[in-house]
């Protein structure tokens, strides 16, 4: 039995819940219950909670205690309201959507971890629906010019490391990394290339969301050149898979900080602009939301980005958490999920999000979603 006690404190932003799915998911032998008390719990309130737990046998891996009462979360169905259904309606092509989410040409978007993989993706379709202007950050280089002549004949990741062994280069290790950095220089530009094409004016930044200080300067930096910032999408991640037991602290510490601590920085950032954007969508992941094997920092990460969302919310502003099921790996911007997860993925009957379809169904979500809603799981099929 594995019992914690959290005190519900405003703000705090723990991702204990997050990590307690996983850790019910990683030992199914064992009995892991997160209790949350009321900030101002006593400690006679303590002791009950705990003790009504100790003799609870419904396995819930979370539970909220309080005024003698106890209950678990649970995910609830949510229609987009009566306007959804009308006009554009589900199977609209995102341009009302985009309109009624405040997007037009002049309307500036941030989206951190933006140049590649999914969120490239949602780049793409806001820029085809409201050709709005387009700032993204990422850690990748791009050098300036055209691509070193020892690669830029090379299509893909084997023709890649002939290349460079070809060129001399003898270490294993160091060919990996230089090939996924191309791969990743690559994939930067065409996002780029292909955001223009759609007609929206783009920026990349080179930025490290732990580099608060570089975070904070580009913010302002975006702001004072288009004298706005209309939105936010936060999607810059790592993924780091391992059992808990054969997780170093450092691991957890960078997939864990990458979400949070770059989160944070992103919205104290555009929450000091003289005028902030109207909504910030942060990426989380089911794995938040349900838990998974494997994946107890990033649980905890993505559940943790809920409560970031939610404090930096007010009546004029949204702070919006998306947890994504795991979307179909595309042929540019596969993110996340190699070829290899999708394997994994229809070998356990789970069915994978739709490219296209994904960005559209943020673009309902904030449009015709409540305001209040701060946390929501978009998902292809079960967990
Ligand atoms: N793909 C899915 O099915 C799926 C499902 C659920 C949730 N999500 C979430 O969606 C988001 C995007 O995932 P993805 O699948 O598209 O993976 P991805 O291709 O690996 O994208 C991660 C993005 O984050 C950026 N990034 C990572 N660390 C950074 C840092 N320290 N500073 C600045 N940028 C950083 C990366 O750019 P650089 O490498 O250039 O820094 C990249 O643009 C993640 O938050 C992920 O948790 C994805």
């Amino acid at each position: 039995r594995l019992l914690a006690v959290e005190r519900r404190t405003e703000g705090a932003a723990s991702g204990l819940r997050g990590f307690f799915r996983s850790v019910a998911r990683e030992y199914p032998d064992l009995t892991a219950t997160l209790v949350e008390v009321a900030a101002g719990a006593g400690p006679e309130e303590v002791a009950a909670a705990v003790v009504t737990e100790l003799a609870a046998t419904d396995r819930e891996p979370v539970v909220l205690t309080g005024g003698g009462t106890r209950r678990a979360l649970r995910l609830t169905p949510t229609d987009l309201g009566a306007l959804a259904a009308t006009g554009a309606g589900p199977a609209g092509d995102g341009v009302a959507e985009a309109e009624a989410a405040g997007l037009d040409r002049d309307a500036v978007v941030l989206l951190v971890g933006g140049a590649r993989g999914i969120t490239a993706r949602f780049a793409r379709t806001i820029a085809s629906v409201s050709r709005c202007r387009i700032e993204l950050m990422g850690r990748t280089p791009v050098p300036a010019g055209a691509e070193d002549p020892v690669t830029a004949g090379a299509a893909d990741r084997d023709a890649l490391r002939a290349a460079f062994l070809r060129s001399g280069m003898t270490s294993p290790a160091e060919v990996e990394r230089r090939v996924s950095a191309v791969l990743a220089a690559r994939e930067v530009r065409d996002t780029v290339e292909g955001l223009r094409a759609l007609g929206s004016q783009v920026r990349y930044h080179c930025v490290d969301v732990l580099d608060t200080e570089a975070v904070h300067a580009t913010v302002k930096d975006i702001h004072a050149e288009h004298g706005r910032l209309d939105g936010v999408v936060y999607a810059a991640g790592v993924i780091e898979d391992k059992l808990i037991a054969e997780k170093p602290v450092e691991s957890f510490r960078r997939v864990f900080t990458t979400k949070v601590g770059g989160a944070r920085a992103v919205l104290d950032a555009v929450g000091a602009l003289p005028t902030g954007p109207r909504f910030a969508v942060l990426f989380g992941s089911i794995a938040g939301a349900l838990g998974n094997r494997g994946q107890s920092d990033y649980a905890a990460a993505n559940d943790a980005l809920e409560e970031l969302g939610r404090r930096w919310s007010t009546p004029e502003r949204r702070g919006l958490t998306v947890h994504w099921g795991p979307w179909a790996a595309a042929e540019t911007n596969g993110g996340m999920v190699t070829p290899e997860l999708m394997r994994s993925y229809a070998a356990r009957g789970i069915k994978l999000i739709d490219p296209e379809e994904g960005p559209l169904s943020l673009l309902r979500e904030l449009a015709w979603g409540a305001p209040e809603v701060h946390a929501t799981v978009y998902t292809a099929s079960g967990w």
